[in-house]
């Protein structure tokens, strides 16, 4: 017990925007009130960050021509994802994977230029400003399930291609398109699970102690 802790009511809050977080591919279209979303914005620029680096850049897609650019882009990696997929690739053409055309808000947080200054914390693992990044993401995606929000991620695209649309420096990296909006109801599981791709493995298999167990079931 610590005087720190926050009350039973402020707990069960965060846990369960933590439990009740769903990746999501449908959306209603009303608008996000820009309120909402500056809140939203807030929570990701509060995450913590390798050596305080900051590195994420949010952009915002309004221009409905760039939408349209950015379904295609989606589009052409999703052929190229169940091509690679072999046997498993219709099955996953029949998946909802993104939410682009839909969604009221459409967002992509890039990696800024010039990341090579920040030597911090990154000069043996300079992904760790994509795992800075990926931190100010779940903020936002755990603050827009507390405000009934719903959120999806997509990676489904040529980073290469997605900056060039975007007329970003050549050494930023655009990691995430964001779908947002208001949702009918949040899937109960992830949808990946509903549909049967893959479920949640047990909490046991991926805890260990002092060295590497080979317990893991793939
Ligand atoms: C880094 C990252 C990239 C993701 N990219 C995609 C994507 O391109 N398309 C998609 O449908 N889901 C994507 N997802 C969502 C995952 O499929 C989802 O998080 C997982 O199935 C678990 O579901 P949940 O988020 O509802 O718990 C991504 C998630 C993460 C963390």
């Amino acid at each position: 017990m610590t005087k720190h802790r926050f009350s039973a009511t402020e707990r069960e809050g965060v846990y369960r925007a933590i439990a009740e977080r769903r990746d999501m591919r449908h959306f209603l279209p009303d608008p996000v009130a820009p309120e909402i979303m500056s809140r939203l914005l807030e929570a990701a620029h509060m995450a913590p960050s390798v050596g305080y680096m900051q590195p994420w850049r949010f952009i915002r897609i309004s221009d409905a021509k760039l939408r349209v650019a950015m379904v295609a882009l989606v589009e052409e990696e999703r052929r190229e994802t169940a091509a690679a997929l072999d046997e498993r690739g219709e099955e996953f053409m029949r998946l909802k994977v993104e939410g682009i055309r839909e969604c009221p808000e459409l967002w992509v947080v890039v990696l800024t230029d010039r990341r090579e200054r920040y030597v911090f914390g990154r000069r043996t693992m300079p992904s760790m400003d994509m795992a800075s990044a990926s931190c100010a993401i779940q903020n936002l995606w755990l603050a827009a399930r507390a405000e009934g929000i719903g959120m999806g991620w997509v990676s489904l695209f040529d980073p290469a291609k997605l900056k060039a649309m975007l007329k970003a420096p050549a050494d930023s990296d655009p990691i995430a398109i964001l779908c947002l909006g208001h949702v009918e109801e949040f899937y109960r599981q992830p949808m990946l699970e509903q549909k049967g791709w893959d479920k949640r493995k047990e909490l046991t298999t991926v805890i260990w102690e002092n060295y590497w167990s080979a317990n893991e079931i793939s």
